[in-house]
């Protein structure tokens, strides 16, 4: 019988657990979403999130083994992410997780997050079927903290490509959501604006994207968005949001797209992965598709509940790893950033190290 991980995912707003089989099949999985908590502030602030994490925590778990009826006895190991996050997040899961592993005797698989993103386009549940993806791929992470190209040679051997240099791009788009007064978080409200917006109402400039590395910036993209909104008479702003939205999208897809484009030109690798927050992103996803479909390569975006921060793919990387022979101590640590041995760095950026993702 296939082993069943009990995974917990905290490192950011989102609190999540769930069950996962070595195979990557989720036989559950509950999140309690915080968007609403720190909508007034305009951005994630730590302090609110661990105290919401402490609260959802043990009613999520136990809402996980009702639903799934699962008994502590069949299950295998308890994973949770103990890095790269918010400190005082990460803290909260790690130290449900440790006290699971003790009381129940279970071993312990300390995942860190990113590598959670790369597995996400395994997963698969009784409403989608296994999916047909191979080692080698080349993976963007794109999410709200992280803008990562990785070279996928199998479980654990990840080199980083190439990263943002600033902002990630789901911070950008967040960033200029709250600049037009959409709120937080922006990126879906900006996606559903741009699509009855012209992509080329607006002239935005797209950082790096015709250097030959993997590195990208989007602060400049961003700051050119503030003075283009200041130029804009506030009566006239609410009329001109979907071109903005429209043009300020296009730019964030096409440096993604360029910078995967040549990343499976150098590699030579065919199959390629999307994963994170932003590819949920309707206007990258159907470029996305459009762009693998004539060039041939076999694109895997996962569904968007495993798209954004989510505990299946935290499960599903610590099944692997318990399949290895791995496990950690209860003393393991929380981490704000990935550790040394978690990725290697490419060397395609002709002898300039890629900036190892921090978060
Ligand atoms: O992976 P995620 O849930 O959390 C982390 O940041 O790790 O990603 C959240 C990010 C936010 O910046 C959010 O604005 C962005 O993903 N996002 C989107 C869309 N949906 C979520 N960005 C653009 N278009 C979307 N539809
Ligand atoms: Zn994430």
């Amino acid at each position: 019988m296939s082993k069943k991980i009990l995974a917990i995912e905290t490192s950011c707003d989102d609190t999540s657990v769930a069950l996962v089989s070595e195979e990557g099949f989720v036989y559950g999985m509950v999140s309690a979403s915080q968007d609403l908590a720190h909508q007034p502030f305009g951005g994630i602030v730590p302090e609110i999130a661990s105290r919401n994490h402490s609260a959802a925590m043990l009613p999520l778990v136990e809402e996980l083994i009702k639903k799934t009826q699962v008994l502590w006895s069949e299950i295998s190991g308890i994973a949770v992410t103990n890095r790269p996050g918010l400190i005082g997040s990460l803290i909260v899961g790690l130290v449900t997780a440790k006290t699971l592993a003790h009381v129940h005797n279970k071993p312990l698989l300390g995942v860190n997050h990113l590598e959670g993103h790369i597995l996400a386009p395994f997963l698969f549940d009784t409403e989608r079927s296994k999916p047909q993806l191979t080692f080698p791929f080349i993976a963007l992470a794109v999410s709200g903290g992280h803008t990562s190209i990785y070279e996928v040679q199998g479980l654990g051997d990840y080199a980083v490509l190439g990263a943002t240099l600033d902002d990630a791009a789901g911070e950008a788009f967040d960033k200029f959501a709250k600049m037009a007064g959409l709120g937080f978080p922006g990126g879906v409200k900006v996606d559903q604006l741009a699509r009855t917006g012209r992509v080329d109402a607006y002239e935005f400039p797209r950082g790096l994207i015709h250097e030959d590395s993997y590195q990208m910036s989007f602060s400049g993209l961003k700051s050119s968005a503030q003075r283009m909104i200041a130029s804009i008479e506030p009566s006239e702003l609410q009329a001109k949001l979907p071109d903005l939205c429209a043009s300020f999208q296009e730019a964030i897809v096409d440096v993604l797209i360029a910078k995967l484009d040549l990343a499976m030109k150098k590699t030579k690798i065919k199959t390629v992965v999307i994963t994170g927050g932003v590819s949920a992103n309707s206007r990258l996803r159907s470029k996305a598709q459009d762009w693998a479909a004539k060039k041939k390569f076999d694109l895997h975006i996962p569904p968007i509940k495993y798209c954004t921060d989510n505990a299946a793919m935290i499960g599903y990387a610590g099944a692997l790893r318990l399949e290895r022979g791995e496990s950690h101590d209860l003393n393991l640590g929380p981490s704000p950033r990935v550790w040394p041995e978690d990725f290697k760095s490419g060397n395609f950026n002709k002898g300039r190290q890629a900036r190892v993702q921090r978060s």
